[in-house]
């Protein structure tokens, strides 16, 4: 995917986490984006072949701007961090931007993802590092791992958030591949 693909998105988290997600997920796989805001993610989804994208957030008045962008299949308003209204093994693969963070979606919220993705299937989200670090995620997302409930694939390197603004907030991609659900 070239920048001038992603022009007007304004923050970066979108266009990484989506390069490091078509390197792995076939293009028929069954994708939930989870807290999927306004539908960006989706839409580069799309751009990229995939047709089979689930949305799901929180925010009512966030789905109704997100179904604007014609590139979900469904809409689910839904709350990470309680129990999920998906089945066991729903999805291929889950895609959750800018969602995993102090105040939106806690790191207890990884337990459901990973249950509700199929064995095989592969978990890709970005955190900021210092999230990462004192939120509760690092032991988390360690404790998963010791427990094999999945794999780490592939941490990204740090990259600034909006690379134009004048904020310093980083953040990371991480990608992991569901070992048991
Ligand atoms: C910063 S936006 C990111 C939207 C989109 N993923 C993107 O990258 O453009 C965060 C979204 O997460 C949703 N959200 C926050 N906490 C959530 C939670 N616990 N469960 C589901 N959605 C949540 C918000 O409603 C909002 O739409």
């Amino acid at each position: 995917m070239t920048p001038t693909s992603v022009r007007g998105l304004g923050w970066l988290g979108p266009q990484r986490a989506v390069e490091l997600f078509v390197s792995l997920v076939p293009k028929a796989a069954r994708i939930l984006d989870a807290g999927a805001g306004t539908g960006l993610v989706g839409e580069l989804l799309t751009r990229q072949g995939y047709n089979n994208i689930v949305a799901m957030d929180l925010s009512s008045g966030m789905l109704e701007e997100a179904r604007k962008k014609n590139v979900y299949r469904e809409f689910h308003q839904m709350m990470m961090g309680e129990p999920l209204d998906y089945a066991t093994d729903s999805f291929d693969a889950v895609i959750s931007v800018s969602v995993l963070t102090l105040g939106h979606a806690p790191a207890s919220s990884l337990d459901e993802l990973i249950r509700i993705t199929r064995p095989g299937g592969y978990i890709v989200f970005s955190l900021r590092p210092d999230v990462y670090l004192d939120s509760g995620f690092k032991e988390k997302q360690d404790a998963l791992e010791s427990e094999e409930k999945w794999k780490l694939v592939e941490v990204s390197e740090e990259f600034k958030h909006l690379p134009k603004g004048k904020s310093d907030v980083y953040h990371r991609i991480w990608v992991y591949q569901v070992v048991s659900s």
